[in-house]
């Protein structure tokens, strides 16, 4: 595990940027594996920066992203799609039809099968990933086995809560109790995994992810056995390190 300790976010994204963007760039038919969240979001804005003044084209990249809520259609404003879509494709020359995203409608069960099938044959070239303060990532909660992949998930407490503050004007009760989510296994196989982590809130994920024992009471300490993972720190979110 690499772990690079910068000043802030915008550092932090500044950083994250330039490690996608090298993907990108040596491969335009790479496949990248995507998160939301608030931590990204500048990142996905320099990119989209990226695309207007230097031209880096998505236009044979793949995207993959990791996770999406039950219950909401894609074009429902508060819907992982509807993020990225906003955050990053529209300003980007990608293929629509190159872009996955978890269905949070229609047969769960089938739409994990097909989604695991989909990452089967598709491999990630890159994966990235924030944290939740419980050490969550896609939408893997404490407690989630090292060897699942994508699955029907029951959203802990603390992170509907968290949730709420982000995407639901702060109404608890809007936020969906379920999600879809790649599983961990998915995510060790991705070629290179890169996961930002910013602010005090997360120092305590990021401790348990870098230097505690590896548990699944913290699913990001599994990538402590992944061969080329970077995680990004900024002074706060890396403080107990
Ligand atoms: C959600 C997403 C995760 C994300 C986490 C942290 O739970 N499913 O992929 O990492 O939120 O979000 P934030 O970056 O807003 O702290």
């Amino acid at each position: 595990m690499k772990v690079i300790i910068v000043k802030d976010y915008e550092e932090a994204s500044q950083k994250a940027c330039e490690i996608m963007l090298d993907v990108v760039k040596n491969n335009p038919k790479a496949n990248l594996g995507l998160a939301t969240g608030s931590t990204p979001i500048r990142m996905y804005e320099l990119m989209r920066e990226d695309h207007k003044k230097n031209g880096t084209s998505y236009k044979d990249i793949k995207s993959f992203n990791l996770d999406e809520y039950f219950g909401l259609d894609q074009s429902h404003p508060q819907s992982y799609h509807y993020f990225m879509c906003h955050n990053l494709f529209d300003e980007l020359d990608i293929d629509m039809n190159n872009v996955h995203v978890p269905k949070g409608k229609g047969n769960i069960d089938e739409e994990c099968d097909a989604y695991n099938k989909l990452l089967e044959e598709n491999p990630i070239d890159i994966q990235l990933l924030g944290i939740g303060s419980n050490g969550h990532i896609g939408f893997n909660e404490p407690g989630t086995p090292f060897d699942s992949v994508t699955h029907k998930v029951e959203l802990k407490q603390s992170t509907i809560e968290d949730n709420a503050r982000l995407f639901f004007n702060g109404k608890i009760e809007d936020v969906p109790t379920q999600a879809v989510s790649m599983g961990i296994a998915n995510i060790m196989k991705a070629k290179k995994v890169l996961l930002i982590a910013c602010g005090e809130g997360k120092a305590k994920a990021i401790y348990g992810t870098v230097e505690g024992p590896k548990t699944v009471d913290i699913p990001a300490s599994a990538l402590q056995d992944h061969p080329d993972c970077t995680i990004i720190a900024d002074e706060a979110a890396a403080k107990l390190l």
